[in-house]
């Protein structure tokens, strides 16, 4: 699935939210490749400057929250925690197989569900910490 980052993802800290427009970038380049042909190389290279991504953004996210003493600091920090064990235990799994179009498809739907749920319902709350 594609996704279109607009205002209504947006939590008022302007570094945030451009991590964000670049982890939604992410996920669309993955939704592309598998619709067409990619190497293996490309995929590990991938998945792992995406979750690389991922977690230093994760980490500058909770020092925010944590700094603003935002309420939803702890339950930010669950989330995130729960989604990168959930993330090295698949990358863990494709690394070892084989990085196959029905797996990495799962997964881009999976991160997107995710992403957009969890912007929209924990991290906008940093509205209410600035
Ligand atoms: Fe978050």
């Amino acid at each position: 699935m594609q996704l279109q980052w607009n205002e209504t993802y947006a939590t008022g800290d302007a570094e945030i939210d451009s991590q964000h427009q670049q982890i939604f970038a992410y996920l669309n380049e993955l939704n592309r490749k598998t619709q067409h042909t990619y190497s293996q190389k490309w995929a590990k290279d991938f998945m792992e400057t995406l979750i690389h991504f991922i977690r230093n953004h994760f980490y500058f996210e909770e020092m925010v929250m944590r700094k603003k003493a935002c309420l939803a600091a702890k339950k930010n920090k669950e989330q995130h925690a729960k989604l990168l064990h959930i993330l090295s235990e698949k990358q863990n799994d494709l690394s070892k197989h084989e990085y196959d179009v029905e797996s990495l498809s799962r997964l881009q739907t999976f991160l997107s569900h995710w992403f957009m749920r969890h912007t929209l319902h924990v991290d906008i709350k940093l509205r209410d910490c600035i």
